[in-house]
C-alpha cells in the first residue's frame, strides 16, 4: 500500500514553548491509524501540524511530495480533512450551510445534496434540526455536524481529534461504526487521537503512543491491546 500522508522528524509549539519533538507518523492509503496519548501530550497540536494550521520544523509529505507554505486549505486540496476537538463547527451559521461550506472544494450540486442526505441519515439528530443556528446545538450535536461538515470535502485522510468526547455511548458506537464503514467501504484513511482507546483500537490496525511530545511506541492495534501496560494506562483493564 502506498503512503498518503508522511510526516518526519515534526517538531512544533506555541512560541517559545516546544510540545512535538522530532515525532513521525505516517498513514498509508486506505488505512486506520490510532495516537494515543495522555492529556497534554500534544495529541491536538499533532493534528493541528497535519491539517497545516501550526508551522513546524520537520518534513510534510502527502503522496510522496513535500510541502512547503502549509496552510488548512492546501491540505484540504490534497485531501486531508480535520475534525478539530471541540469546535469544528461555524456557529453563526445553520446546520444546512454548515454541511454546505464543508462542500466548498466540490462541484456538482446533486453530489453535494446525496451526501447531506447521506450525513443526515447517519446523524438524524442533524436533519431535524437542519436549520438551527450551530452555535445553539447542544455539545454532542455539534460534534456531530463537525463530522458531518468535515466528511462533505469527500477527503482520503480524516483526522480525528477526539470526536467521542461529550457523546453518549450508544451515538458513539453508532459512530464509530460509521467510522469503520468509511474506512473499509469508501477507502478513506484515519487517523484518529481518541480517549476511548477500546473503540479506536477496535478500527485502527496501527498505533502510536505519543508521550510528552514524543512517539514513544509504535505497533499493530493487536501488539497494543496484548501489552500489559498499555492496558493499564489507556484501556483500563
Ligand atoms: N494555543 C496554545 N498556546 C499555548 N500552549 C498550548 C496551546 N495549545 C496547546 N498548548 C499546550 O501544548 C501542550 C499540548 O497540548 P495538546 O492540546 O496538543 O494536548 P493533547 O494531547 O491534545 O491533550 P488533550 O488530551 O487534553 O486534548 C499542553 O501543555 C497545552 O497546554
Ligand atoms: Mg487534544
Amino acid at each position: 500500500m502506498s503512503v498518503l500522508l508522511e510526516a518526519e522528524g515534526i517538531t512544533a509549539g506555541y512560541g517559545a514553548s516546544t510540545v512535538l519533538r522530532d515525532v513521525s507518523v505516517t498513514v498509508d492509503e486506505h488505512e486506520a491509524v490510532v495516537v494515543l496519548g495522555a492529556n497534554g501530550a500534544g495529541k491536538s497540536t499533532l493534528m493541528s501540524v497535519l491539517a497545516g494550521m501550526l508551522p513546524f520544523t520537520g518534513r510534510l509529505a502527502v503522496d510522496g511530495v513535500e510541502l512547503t507554505n502549509l496552510r488548512p486549505d492546501v491540505m484540504l486540496s490534497k485531501g486531508v480533512s480535520l475534525v478539530p476537538q471541540g469546535r469544528g463547527t461555524l456557529s453563526a451559521m445553520s446546520v444546512l450551510d454548515n454541511l454546505y461550506v464543508g462542500a466548498v472544494s466540490r462541484r456538482g450540486r446533486a453530489d453535494i445534496e446525496a451526501d447531506i442526505e447521506r450525513w443526515f441519515t447517519v446523524f438524524p439528530r442533524l436533519k431535524e434540526r437542519s436549520s438551527q443556528i450551530a452555535g445553539t446545538l447542544s455539545g454532542g450535536e455539534q460534534q456531530m455536524l463537525a463530522i458531518a461538515r468535515a466528511l462533505m470535502s469527500r477527503p482520503r485522510l480524516l483526522l480525528c481529534d477526539e470526536v467521542s468526547l461529550g457523546l453518549a455511548p450508544v451515538i458513539v458506537q453508532g459512530l464509530f461504526d460509521t467510522l469503520r464503514d468509511i474506512n473499509k467501504e469508501s477507502g478513506t484513511a484515519l487517523l484518529l487521537v481518541e480517549q476511548n482507546a477500546e473503540l479506536a483500537l477496535a478500527i485502527a490496525s496501527r498505533v502510536y503512543l505519543l508521550e510528552v511530545g514524543e512517539v514513544t511506541s509504535t505497533g499493530t492495534a493487536q501488539e497494543f491491546r496484548e501489552n500489559d501496560s498499555i492496558r493499564a494506562a489507556y484501556l483500563g483493564y
